[in-house]
């Protein structure tokens, strides 16, 4: 029998995530479809029905449901719990539906497992939105404990610092005045996705041997990931983030870790700005 798996999210009409699983379900020989749902806040509780009654076998959670999800399933568990956000669905043998995360996974598999001496780093995380208490546990589980955080709106990092009592916050105006002082940055910010917006400073005075994570990656290169590039900074965009939460994603459904392979790679890269 076919099996669905599906994205909810809004605006969710971009996602890459039906090429990413429909390539591995084609490459394990898996009967399955993975579509796209464009939900409304009222159209949770129905979801998760569908997913108790087997017509889903599994979904994803991107913005703006990644919180707002919990309130309807069973139980979360893991890095769900520890961050309170969940992307991915699963439903185990007694009809419990779960929420994970495989954000933290994602950003740790692709970027932060290759830093050296990552004990004396000094990380930043610029923003305080859905995507930031991932990337927060993430940075430290890859053994970083000296983890600042700036947002436009400063009561979101103070919301965050209850979670995370170990974060420093650095104030949205001195932000370009503390940039030096960091190892790694990573942009869990919006800024960037939209054309012609983008932070509105350079980046003046980095680091030379800053790493540079955006975790945008539609367009795959924004203003800021392109200027810091050209200095010849470390940087990477989300692209690699995105494929390997949904690697994650994939075992846990399908109890496979599907591999990332280059013809896979350009694939989604063809499919990018
Ligand atoms: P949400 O906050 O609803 O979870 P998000 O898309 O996950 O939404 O997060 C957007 C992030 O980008 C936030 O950190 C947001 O800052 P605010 O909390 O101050 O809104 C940030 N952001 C978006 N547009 C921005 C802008 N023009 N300047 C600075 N930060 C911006």
């Amino acid at each position: 029998m076919k099996k669905n798996f599906g994205i909810i999210g809004n605006p969710i009409k971009h996602s890459l995530s039906p090429v990413l699983h429909k390539y591995w379900f084609k490459k394990y020989n898996i009967n399955a479809d993975y579509s796209i749902l464009e939900a409304s806040d009222e159209d949770l509780p129905k979801i998760i029905k569908k997913i108790k009654e087997g017509s889903y076998s599994g979904l994803n959670v991107t913005l703006p449901f990644k919180q707002k999800i919990i309130n309807y399933l069973d139980k979360i568990v893991n890095d769900a719990e520890l961050t309170g956000s969940v992307n991915t669905l699963l439903l185990d043998n007694k009809k419990t539906v779960i929420g994970e995360n495989t954000d933290v996974f994602g950003l740790q598999a692709a970027y932060l497992k290759e830093i050296e001496n990552s004990s004396n780093k000094k990380a930043l995380v610029i923003g305080a939105g859905g995507v930031s208490p991932s990337v927060i546990l993430s940075i430290q589980k890859s053994g970083i404990t000296n983890i600042s955080i700036t947002n436009r709106t400063n009561e979101k990092c103070i919301f965050l610092k209850k979670k995370f009592k170990f974060l420093n916050l650095i104030p949205w105006t001195n932000l370009k005045s503390e940039i030096k002082n960091f190892d790694i940055i990573v942009n869990a910010t919006s800024l960037g996705l939209r054309d012609g917006e983008d932070f509105n400073f350079d980046f003046e005075g980095v680091k030379k041997n800053l790493t540079y994570i955006d975790i945008i990656y539609n367009p795959i290169n924004t203003k800021t990931f392109k200027y810091l590039k050209e200095r010849d900074v470390k940087v990477f965009n989300g692209l690699d983030m995105f494929i390997y939460q949904g690697q994650k994603a994939f075992y846990l459904w399908n109890k496979i870790n599907p591999e990332i392979d280059q013809k896979l790679v350009e694939l989604l890269l063809s499919k990018l700005k």
